[in-house]
């Protein structure tokens, strides 16, 4: 034991002098090279397959560490990292066994899905892309790393930057829509603030971006479902964000449990090796999805040790609850499938993770127990999130100004979303503390104490059917309420018939959305439009504020419900911030970064197409003959790409061109004016679309290109400008150059994808 420790401190006192952080200059790296070079060269082949393994720590008991699974793999030297503990006693001890009890004395990586938050949580990512507030995502993520450093995790499974345009995936609600252009800056945003100062200090931590690569076009939106797709689709549309967030600096990459092309990406030497580190010199780790080795042999490919093998020669460095490296590696190298080198690389890139952030200089950087009592869930980090939260919301319709309430006299507030504060984080809140949140209702009474009175009814359950319902609540939330559909709706129609307004807070619940939760069925479930349509049978104004992880279908709603605000899952301080924009203390500003469409049948359905050979006339409402369009549905979303009003106007006005012809090493800017043409001082996201009208391969009718949120005082006028130059221009043609051609052009300026002021001009 003596020797242990000795050696183990010899190791610690040698990284010090090592600077903690992404090594940015020739000689920082060479100093790591150094450290691991020498330290590998004393691992055994047990020690270095162990790094690469990262199992599940769902067993430990506070104070039982060392008697846990876990803790005794981590004795026997089998674990790289673990994730998902919460708690920086637990994650200590854990270290500590690592650091004190195995030969060399590696820490390990601690992980979580942090996905939006961890204990102050912020809206659902879709719902924060809504934001189009760049510094609003990023400021999230630097909270997100706060506390979760402060709690012992170093390294996020974050950001989910899946491009999806199919809502009946759950997992949509973690990505940021089905744009490239706005999924790249988020992606950006997230990646600098987990990451902060370069991983420099202890409360920044490593981001991981997934699911590498396309896991958003799942076939028909079933999770884990296959992905076929062209590779000009790829690089120019689906690629974009996860290339963005390894451009900004992320130190790892997590793949996907998709084929590209065939093949699994866990084992796709093209994905990982070609385009991820050749191309995009990608230099961190990359980390397979949760068991995704071992079901190679499922998708109808190779067996766990072959599938080990051609994962680990394909760029795969860490296997997460395969344990195909750890069993079955050894023997593979006995038997010649595997190098010796195959294995180092990836031994090295794990072990630079650690050294990049610090864990050799310092094992127990991020077990400050001090900094986890107090920097967790504090009044600083849960005011960003109320307000970050009001700001995700889109106000889909509002007619005859219904909103903002004011606070005075009796609101009802009724439907199944009501009270439960369970389900105001979202889907994916690992280390929520429910508890701590409020619910909606809680959330009014505060913000109308003295001025108005809150009248509550549940109003029906979530589904009629109770196995639906079930299969929502998984994580044991039960929201069942045992009455009939009837009585719950006649005491919704009594409190209802006693109020001056109504409030309908319907929807799906958290854990309709999220992994495995696909849906085919996007409108309100049965029972919940049946009160509804009584609410409004009542002749009182009705607001819905509709819960959704996913674009949701609201064709019904939108003809029939004066008002509607889309609240997605907003986070811990959803219910506060609802209440702000609901009174008007805050003034909406979200904007769709998902089309919302009008069926299901539409999907998918997103604003970036290829225009067909035979589109539709769009001034002609009516089914055309032999040209591209529904007997039985308008081919345009009901709610556009960037949709979202405010409890202003804003109206758009002279879009110019300084000139009408860019050179191939020129700029030129365009700008529109925005006015405020409305009663109250509001933000809008102001956005430019260019078309390239001619391509060597097909180009959209449209793509978002510059977006600026800017805010107006009542009658405030702004010009709003986008320099735009030929990098704006490019993208992959069918050779996958990444080229600008010349041509004609059009720039466009408007509040959403659809209603744009339009202006040509030519690439020379
Ligand atoms: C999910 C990942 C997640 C991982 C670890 C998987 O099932 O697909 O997004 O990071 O589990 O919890």
């Amino acid at each position: 034991m003596k020797n242990i420790v000795a050696i183990t401190s010899s190791l610690l006192l040698s990284a010090s002098v090592a600077s903690a952080a992404i090594p940015s200059t020739p000689a920082e790296k060479e100093k790591m090279d150094k450290f691991i070079s020498e330290l590998m060269s004393r691992m055994t082949l047990d020690e270095k397959l162990g790094q690469l393994n990262l199992p599940p720590s769902d067993d430990i008991v506070t104070g039982q560490t060392i008697n846990s699974n876990i803790g005794a793999a981590v004795a026997a030297g089998q674990v790289g990292g673990t994730f998902n503990i919460k708690g920086a006693a637990k994650i200590r001890d854990l270290q500590k066994i690592a650091v004190e009890n195995t030969r060399l004395g590696i820490p390990l990586l601690f992980g979580m899905d942090v996905i939006h938050g961890y204990e102050t949580i912020f809206p659902i990512p879709l719902g924060l892309s809504c934001t189009w507030d760049m510094a609003a995502v990023e400021q999230s993520a630097r909270i997100a790393a706060k506390e979760m450093s402060a709690a012992g995790v170093c390294w996020t499974f974050s950001p989910m930057v899946d491009i999806s345009r199919d809502p009946r995936w759950g997992r949509m609600s973690e990505g940021s829509g089905e744009d490239p252009y706005l999924g790249s800056e988020v992606a950006r945003a997230m990646v600098r603030g987990y990451q902060g100062d370069n991983l420099k200090n202890n409360d920044e931590v490593m981001a991981c971006v997934k699911h590498f690569a396309l896991y958003g076009a799942s076939e028909s939106g079933r999770d884990y479902n296959t992905v076929d797709m062209s590779r000009g689709r790829m690089y120019n549309e689906y690629f974009a964000p996860y290339k963005a967030a390894v451009d900004a600096g992320a130190g790892s990459v997590m793949s996907s449990f998709n084929l590209v092309d065939g093949i699994p990406a866990t084992e796709n030497k093209w994905l990982l090796d070609d385009v991820l580190r050749r191309q995009w010199n990608f230099d961190g780790f990359v980390v397979t999805d949760y068991g995704s080795i071992g079901e190679v042999a499922v998708h109808g490919l190779e067996n766990l040790p072959d599938a080990s093998v051609r994962s680990l020669k394909a760029g795969t460095d860490m296997d997460m609850c395969s344990f195909g490296f750890i069993g079955t590696l050894k023997q593979s190298l006995d038997e010649g499938k595997v190098s010796m080198a195959d294995i180092d690389k990836a031994v090295r890139r794990v072990l630079e993770a650690k050294y990049r952030l610090g864990l050799f200089d310092n094992p127990y950087k991020y077990n400050d127990v001090a900094r986890e009592k107090r920097d967790i869930y504090t009044a600083e980090n849960r005011a960003a999130a109320r307000a970050i939260a009001a700001k995700s919301f889109v106000l889909l319709k509002n007619e005859d100004e219904v909103l903002p309430l004011a606070k005075k006299g009796k609101i009802a507030l009724i439907g199944p979303m009501a009270n439960s504060a369970v389900n105001m984080p979202g889907t994916w809140s690992v280390a929520a503390d429910a508890k701590k949140y409020k619910s909606l209702r809680q959330g009014f009474e505060d913000a109308l104490k003295g001025k108005a009175e809150v009248l509550y009814a549940k109003g029906s359950n979530l589904y009629e059917d109770a196995a639906l319902e079930a299969a929502c609540e998984v994580f044991g939330h039960d929201m069942r309420d045992p009455r009939s559909e009837q009585e719950l709706l006649d005491e919704a129609l009594r409190v209802a018939a006693d109020a001056d307004v109504i409030v309908a807070a319907m929807g799906e619940a958290s854990e309709s959305s999220g992994e495995s939760s696909s849906k085919t069925d996007l409108t309100l479930p049965d029972t919940q439009r049946r009160l509804l349509e009584a609410l409004l049978a009542t002749g009182k104004p009705v607001v819905m504020v509709n819960f959704s992880g996913r674009p949701t279908v609201m064709t019904w709603e939108s003809e029939n419900v004066p008002a509607i605000l889309n609240v997605w899952f907003g986070g811990s301080e959803a219910a506060d911030a609802i209440a702000d924009v609901v009174f008007g203390d805050v003034n909406p500003s979200g904007k769709l970064t998902a089309s919302m469409p009008y069926n299901v049948g539409q999907v998918p359905v997103y604003y970036n197409h290829f225009n067909t050979g035979r589109p539709k006339d769009p001034n002609d409402p009516s089914f055309q003959k032999y040209r591209s369009n529904y007997i039985d549905s308008p081919n345009e979303p009901l709610y556009p790409f960037g949709y979202g009003l405010s409890y202003t106007d804003f109206g758009y006005s002279d879009l110019r061109l300084d000139s009408s012809e860019l050179a191939a090493d020129g700029a030129i800017t365009a700008s529109v004016v925005v006015t405020n043409t409305g009663k109250r001082a509001g933000d809008e996201v102001v956005q430019f679309y260019i078309r390239d009208l001619q391509g060597s391969v097909a180009r959209p009718v449209k793509e978002l290109k510059h977006f600026e949120r800017i805010t107006l005082a009542p009658g405030e006028s702004r010009t709003v400008e986008f320099r735009i130059t030929p990098e704006d221009l490019k993208f992959y043609n069918y050779d996958l150059e990444f080229v600008a051609e010349p041509g004609e052009f059009q720039i466009m300026a408007g509040p959403d994808s659809r209603r744009l002021l339009t202006q040509p001009f030519t690439l020379k």
